[in-house]
């Protein structure tokens, strides 16, 4: 820092010149990190955040309103994931976390502790490849073993294989809805069948398709089940920070039960700093992304959201079409929504890690990911404008790249340090 502070327009010109480097996610160039809803929802989420930047989301005692807004968007989201049908049991309850991450690691260590009362002393977690790697981060914390089995042929995990991979020890199996890797939905009903069999829990993460799938089933665009209606279904995950449009820092983790997310409550009353009860896993929480979220529900609305999902479904469609129509190319799997990887027909014939550079140069940002070598798109209301662009770049790309190939090999999902 300055020995001197600086005027205030000054620290702002110095904070966009640092920004310059940065993707531009405007253009609707930028896949998978950012999601866009247009230039009016985003002047709204950034005044909501801006009204909520100093509260503290740790005490809704102080700042009520956070505590209301945290329920609207737990219930909303329940509401959306099937809560709310017979089927469901009627005590989904949940909480807001602050990302599809936390939300996999709340899910995880309310298992272990599920393990824990059933005298587990060392619980596995069952799950596929394609599972999303925060499982891995959470097995890692809370030192539970994750077992993780092969997908398919589509890229997706089937029970039978789950199944086979289960042992006493088990306490939860996973399916994705959809998968990040590939965009494919896990047979869930399968899943949760089998979860119910064996009398473990059923995670599934739908941080990516809990503000999607229910939209598109509703557009009559998709006709498989996911939610809290399959009565196996134990726990889930999705991401307001997604498909629900809002700003980063916003997921909601349900649970079928109110035993079960009693589970996630941390409460201590022997401290000298007082009583202490939290549901997340930081203590002071920023209020301004539960705000934005909040917004983005309110402003979008229903209607809002389906409007959402069918551009950024037609534009999905448009570009798989776009990629099949390409000599060489091809999509990998059936990937039934908004979301899928990409890649050669035949690696000898075609490096795809040679198209996606010709691709960044141009200032598209897809991620790169392997077994097999792919790019990844996570189509969005905010990039549906470009992708007739994106086909033609492409198209011209595999042409330029013919035969060669190129030295990288690295894969890159996230990278925070
Ligand atoms: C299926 C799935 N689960 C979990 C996550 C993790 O979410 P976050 O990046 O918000 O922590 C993602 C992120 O893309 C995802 O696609």
């Amino acid at each position: 820092m300055p020995e001197q502070g600086l005027p205030r327009d000054q620290v702002m010109q110095r904070l966009i010149a640092l920004k310059q480097g940065d993707q531009d996610w405007r253009g609707g160039r930028v896949f998978s990190l950012v999601y866009s809803a247009g230039d009016d929802v985003h002047e709204l989420l950034s005044d909501a955040v801006a009204l909520y930047s100093a509260e503290n989301g740790l005490n809704v005692l102080a700042f009520p309103s956070i505590g209301t807004m945290q329920h609207d968007i737990v219930r909303n989201t329940a509401s959306l994931l099937g809560a709310d049908d017979a089927r469901a049991g009627g005590e989904v309850e949940g909480y807001v976390t602050s990302g599809g991450t936390e939300s996999l690691l709340q899910a995880v260590k309310t298992a272990r502790d599920v393990a824990r009362d059933r005298g587990i002393a060392r619980p596995s977690v069952v799950a596929g490849e394609s599972a999303h790697a925060a499982f891995t981060k959470a097995a890692d914390y809370f030192d539970v073993d994750l077992i993780r089995v092969p997908v398919g042929t589509d890229y997706r995990v089937s029970a039978d294989t789950l199944a086979e991979a289960c042992t006493d020890d088990t306490i939860m199996v996973v399916g994705s809805a959809p998968s990040y890797p590939h965009g494919v939905i896990d047979p869930i009903a399968d899943i949760a069948a089998l979860a119910a069999t064996r009398g473990v829990l059923c995670h599934v993460d739908a941080c990516m398709g809990g503000f999607l799938l229910p939209f598109l089933t509703e557009l009559g665009r998709l006709d498989v089940p996911f939610d809290f209606r399959l009565p196996g279904v134990t726990s889930m995950s999705a991401d307001l920070h997604k498909y629900g449009y809002a700003s980063k820092g916003v997921s909601v983790i349900l649970y079928r039960t109110r035993d079960l997310a009693r589970k996630q409550l941390f409460v201590t009353t022997d401290w000298l700093g007082g009583f202490y009860a939290s549901t997340a896993m930081a203590g002071t929480r920023p209020a301004g992304p539960v705000a934005a979220a909040w917004a983005a529900l309110m402003h979008i609305g229903h209607q809002g959201y389906l409007e959402l999902t069918r551009t950024a479904h037609d534009a999905a469609r448009e570009l798989r079409a776009g990629i099949d129509a390409v000599d060489g190319l091809q999509v990998r799997g059936d990937p039934p929504a908004t979301v899928m990887a990409f890649g050669a027909r035949d690696p000898a014939r075609l490096d795809i890690f040679a198209v996606g550079e010709r691709l960044a140069d141009q200032g598209w940002y897809l991620d790169r990911q392997n077994r097999p070598d792919s790019l990844h798109a996570t189509v969005h209301a905010g990039s549906a404008a470009a992708v007739p662009m994106l086909v033609a770049d492409l198209a011209q790309a595999v042409r330029e790249v013919g035969s060669s190939r190129t030295e990288r090999r690295d894969t890159t999902y996230g990278q925070s340090v």
